[in-house]
Parts: C-alpha cells; sequence; structure tokens
C-alpha cells in the first residue's frame, strides 16, 4: 500500500506547520522547512510529506496525489479545487483585502482595474457587489502596482499590515479571513479513512 500522502506548503508557511506535526506526534526523517529536498518519510514509510508551492496543494489533494493537505484558505478558494475540509489549525492567520494608495476610495464604477495573485477571489467579491473588474494578475510584489500606476486597487494578503504600510498603501475593504486549514481528497476520505482520521485526530489535540 501506499504512503498516506501530506502536503504541505513551501517556504514562508513550513516551519510552523512542521512544528505543528511535531507536537502532533508526526515524526518524518530530516524533515525541515529549509531543507532543499521534497519528499520525507516516516519511520515506518506508512506516511510521507511532500513539499509543494501553496498554490499546488489543493491541486494535489483534489487529484488524489496526495491524500492530505495542509495550507492557507487563500490558495484553497483560488484553486476552486474539489476537496473535504477537515480542520482549522490555528495558525497562519491573516485576511484578504482591498487596498490602494492612501486617500484613494473605492468607486463603484465597473471596468476599475485591480492588481491580484488571486483573481477568482476579486472577481467573486466585486460580481457580489454587481461590479465587473479588470484584473491584472501578477505573481507576487502586489503592492507595487498602485504605486507604479499598472492597477489602480490591489486585493492581497495582509498579515501584520507591514508591507501596506511600507508603501503608503491602506486598506479600503476586508473581504475574508484566512487561516491555514486540513483538506482531504474525496475518495482516500473514503477508502483510507481510519489512516486520515488518525491523523487528523492527532493534529485537532494539538490546534489552539
Ligand atoms: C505576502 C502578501 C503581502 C504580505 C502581507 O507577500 O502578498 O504582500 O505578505 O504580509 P504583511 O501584512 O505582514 O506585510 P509575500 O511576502 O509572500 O511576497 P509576494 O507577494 O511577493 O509573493
Ligand atoms: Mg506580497
Amino acid at each position: 500500500m501506499q504512503p498516506v500522502t501530506i502536503a504541505l506548503a513551501k517556504g514562508r508557511p513550513a516551519k510552523q506547520t512542521i512544528k505543528l506535526l511535531q507536537a502532533a506526534g508526526l515524526t518524518f526523517e530530516e524533515l525541515d522547512a529549509t531543507s532543499r529536498k521534497l519528499v520525507f518519510y516516516n519511520e515506518d514509510r506508512t506516511a510521507r510529506v511532500i513539499f509543494l508551492k501553496g498554490m499546488d496543494v489543493p491541486i494535489y489533494v483534489e487529484k488524489g496525489a496526495a491524500d492530505i493537505g495542509i495550507v492557507g484558505k487563500d490558495n484553497i478558494i483560488e484553486s476552486q479545487a474539489e476537496v473535504y475540509e477537515l480542520l482549522d489549525l490555528g495558525i497562519g492567520k491573516c485576511k484578504f483585502s482591498i487596498a490602494a494608495k492612501q486617500g484613494v476610495t473605492l468607486s463603484s464604477d465597473n471596468e476599475i482595474t485591480i492588481a491580484t495573485k488571486y483573481p477568482i477571489v476579486a472577481k467573486r467579491y466585486f460580481s457580489k457587489r454587481n461590479q465587473s473588474i479588470d484584473v491584472v494578475k501578477l505573481n507576487g510584489s502586489v503592492e507595487l502596482a498602485p504605486l507604479i500606476g499598472l492597477a489602480d486597487y490591489i486585493v492581497d494578503i495582509v498579515e501584520t499590515g507591514n508591507t501596506l504600510r511600507e508603501n503608503g498603501l491602506e486598506i479600503l475593504e476586508d473581504i475574508e479571513t484566512i487561516s491555514t486549514k486540513a483538506i482531504v481528497n474525496k475518495a482516500s476520505f473514503a477508502t483510507r479513512s481510519a489512516e486520515i482520521q488518525s491523523i487528523i485526530n492527532r493534529l485537532s489535540t494539538v490546534v489552539g
């Protein structure tokens, strides 16, 4: 039988997630946020952790390449993956917000330009307001866009607010809160329920 595969987002969230796994008694050989390795097995090789880009975690889980994913709600929403969301891990807390240069107010005009890494989130939010928008899809440093004149507004993640402040931007509206979730592949949840439930149960004992 294949080991139960747990997909983690590498980069900034990895450290906290690994700590949580360890606290839950789930240990994997050489698992370390700074490692360049991408696959880590537990001692009896019944489970393994794989390191992916956050945005790819829900995709691996939806397709069944991973049974469990530990990933931010931002990536779950944006990927539109069909997965079960079983547990809030109480880490990675932040929010989606709309921001602009200080003094700019949110226009209700159609075709306002929004720069974002999260086009689905942005479009969904503005369509609820019956407003159509022009999205400029970026892959990072989104806060630059209003400063350089690429877009009037941004939709992005805000954690401490430091990136906005240091670039003279301010929040106009909050869209929704985000935190790290445990997600599960729908078929695995049925066929490997005992193994998966045991991992989820362990994680649930250490979340605040
Ligand atoms: C994220 C996010 C914001 C910032 C929020 O960017 O896109 O820019 O962190 O955190 P703060 O409110 O504490 O400043 P990240 O550093 O991941 O870089 P990227 O957007 O360039 O990918
Ligand atoms: Mg950023």
